[in-house]
């Protein structure tokens, strides 16, 4: 037990939607078109990453609750409109083509102050997203998405645990936007 208290976890910070939003991330992924190999990621699972930290002994943790809790950042609303196959990582995603403001600002802050405490992260650029499937080997031909709007009121430090054949994912701290009345 001590041994897997002191081992690495895997950390990222990320927007994790609700139930609502979940079942409409669902229906946008359920059209998509499929080979045997390509998996469906199951709903339990569905982000958008902000920054992946990668694996971090137990003890940097307080820094990055530390780090996540000093965003100051407004809530915004997203809407992903886009279904994109991205070849490398071999997965299709929902994408936002457009980005709110607030996002890049969180994004932009995040990745700074990660930086400042020797987390240099990729990727340089930001690609709102939320993964739909895996293991998609070959490009396949996507439809027009219908878009789903996303109000971000939130965001979580999330634990990555890959032992298992599907990632499975825990929320180790949330913490809220800003709302118009708090920004001053
Ligand atoms: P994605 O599905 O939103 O692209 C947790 O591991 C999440 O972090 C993954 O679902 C993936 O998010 C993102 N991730 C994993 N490895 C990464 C890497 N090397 N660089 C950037 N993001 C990564």
């Amino acid at each position: 037990m001590a041994e897997l208290e002191n081992s690495n976890v895997r950390l990222f910070f990320a927007v994790v939607p609700d139930s609502t939003l979940r079942a409409r991330i669902a229906a946008a992924a359920e059209p998509l078109p499929l080979e045997s190999e390509a998996r469906l990621v199951p709903r339990t699972n569905y982000h958008m990453t902000l920054a992946f930290v990668g694996e971090v002994a137990p003890s940097q943790v307080p820094l990055l609750r530390q780090i996540g809790g000093a965003q100051r950042t407004a809530a915004f609303s997203l809407r992903a409109d886009a279904y994109e196959y991205w070849p490398k990582p071999e997965v299709i995603v929902a994408a936002a083509r457009t980005i709110p403001i607030e996002l890049e600002q969180l994004w932009r802050q995040l990745h700074r102050d990660l930086a400042g405490h020797r987390w240099a992260l990729d990727p340089k650029r930001l690609r709102p997203h939320v993964t739909l499937a895996r293991k998609v080997s070959q490009a396949p031909v996507l439809q027009a998405m219908s878009p789903f709007d996303w109000l971000v009121r939130d965001f979580s430090l999330m634990r990555s645990d890959t032992s298992g054949i599907q990632s499975a994912y825990t929320v180790v701290d949330t913490w809220p936007l800003l709302y118009d009345t708090e920004k001053t």
